[in-house]
């Protein structure tokens, strides 16, 4: 599956913590759109697509959720709850975050402009898909 998990080096001191993304360095792409959820309520569960060609880098800036990944042969249940790790999405992958705790703050980089096209909805035509 095309999923990584990175570790963000952390810039502590006694004032505490920092850390930087920077595009092609520790983000292993060119930036062109951050969004994040947060105020998520009790029992939702977000996502429920794929996308044809988009790379995405998910961090967990505060709190922690859960993200099920599934590239029509495996899926991974990954939990982020830190914010020192990314998790790199690559290809055909069918996403769904649950388990979002009352302060989770999920931020995402991405390497392309929000386009509705990219996205798979369906879950039986993403397994089409991605059986090509
Ligand atoms: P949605 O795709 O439902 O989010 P998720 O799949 O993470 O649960 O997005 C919610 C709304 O926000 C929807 O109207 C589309 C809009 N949106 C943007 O305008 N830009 C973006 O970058 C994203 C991710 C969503």
């Amino acid at each position: 599956m095309k999923i990584k998990l990175i570790d963000l080096t952390i810039m502590g001191d006694e004032r505490g913590s920092l850390i930087a993304l920077e595009q092609n360095h520790n983000v292993p792409f060119d930036v062109k759109r951050v969004y994040y959820i947060f105020g998520t309520q009790d029992n939702v569960c977000r996502g429920h697509h794929a996308h044809r060609n988009l790379k995405q880098l998910a961090i967990c800036v505060s709190g922690y959720c859960t993200f099920l990944l599934d590239d029509g042969k495996t899926k991974e249940h990954i939990q982020l709850s830190s914010p020192t790790q990314g998790l790199l999405i690559e290809g055909l992958i069918w996403r769904e975050m649950y388990n979002f705790s009352k302060d989770c703050v999920l931020m995402v980089l991405a390497d392309e402009y929000y386009n509705p096209e990219d996205y798979i909805r369906d879950y039986q035509q993403f397994l089409k898909e991605s059986q090509k």
